[in-house]
């Protein structure tokens, strides 16, 4: 049995290991499509490789009795900013100037 506290850490590491992969995969599916083969050959395999850390916890969660919790995985946005809560953070042009 593991702690409620590590078993939110390692939860949350499962949900950044398979952004990673994601991103990599979207970056691998950019390289094809431009026709750069070798690099998309290399994003893929980084993919995978991220993919695979993602399972090792998940499974060091499961054979530990714990409760893997799969979360959302953000979208990519055409200039490689995150579509998140954090993204939508005012910035210095749109603050309020005071009153
Ligand atoms: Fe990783």
């Amino acid at each position: 049995m593991i702690g409620i506290r590590l078993q939110d850490a390692l939860n949350k590491q499962i949900n950044a290991e398979l952004f990673s992969s994601y991103l990599y995969l979207s970056m691998s599916a950019y390289f094809e499509a431009e026709d750069l083969k070798g690099l998309a050959h290399w994003m893929h395999v980084q993919a995978e490789e991220e993919n695979k850390h993602a399972m090792r916890i998940f499974d060091f969660v499961n054979d530990r009795s714990g409760r893997v919790t799969l979360t959302q995985i953000d979208a990519r946005r055409p200039n490689g900013s995150r579509r998140s809560k954090r993204s939508k953070k005012p910035t210095s042009t749109s603050r309020r100037s005071p009153a």
